[in-house]
């Protein structure tokens, strides 16, 4: 199977990353990690896969507009074709935006339009409703706006504890990500 090189954006612990690189007979190859937290764990995990990283403080370049040109051209060195943001903690600009159209995708932890933003799963959980969730879509300009591809619901318990609903959201997401990429891809070749 002829494989589709793409990158993963993510700022975090990376446990989305780890399910991509573990899913069986996705269509991609990772080709690049891309982080703007030097020392964050998905760094060590990307090191475990063999991914190269491109890690990179966003305060060290003028504006958001020099470090994204950056990203664009070794994105394209490394013939990355799709993005998938996952855990990546800032809102990707125009340049990039143009430079990867509809071939960029984010996963979030609600139903959205509900709970957009920091905190998803915290959001719901105050909140006190019956069902969340896990969102997959395209991105746009907006913080977690764009085209919704796909979404998962999970019920809420009254006895959940934050954590307990984390980490069931977790194994929702880590499911769902790799079958909507396998999908994506699948369309698209
Ligand atoms: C996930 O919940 C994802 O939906 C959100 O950020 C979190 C990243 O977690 N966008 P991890 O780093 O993949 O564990």
């Amino acid at each position: 199977m002829k494989k589709t090189k793409a990158a993963v954006f993510a700022s975090g612990t990376g446990s989305n990353f780890q399910a991509i690189m573990e899913a069986d007979d996705l269509p991609i190859e990772v080709a690049l990690l891309v982080c703007d937290k030097p020392g964050a764990t998905v760094i060590k995990k990307a090191m475990q896969f063999n991914v190269p990283v491109l890690d990179f403080e966003p305060s060290a370049y003028a504006s958001k507009a020099i470090y994204e040109q950056k990203l664009i051209e070794e994105l394209e060195k490394a013939g990355v074709e799709w993005i998938f943001l996952a855990g990546y903690m800032r809102i990707v600009g125009p340049d990039l935006l143009g430079a990867f159209e509809g071939r960029i995708v984010n996963i979030h932890p609600s139903l959205l339009p509900a709970f957009p933003g920091k905190d998803a799963i915290g959001q719901a959980y105050q909140a006190g409703v019956d069902t969340t969730g896990v969102t997959v879509h395209f991105i746009d300009e907006g913080i977690d706006t764009g085209p919704i591809i796909a979404q998962e619901s999970v019920e809420l318990f009254p006895e959940d504890t934050e954590e307990m609903l984390k980490k069931r959201i977790q194994q929702v997401e880590h499911n769902l990500y790799p079958k909507v990429i396998r999908q994506l891809l699948d369309q698209n070749t």
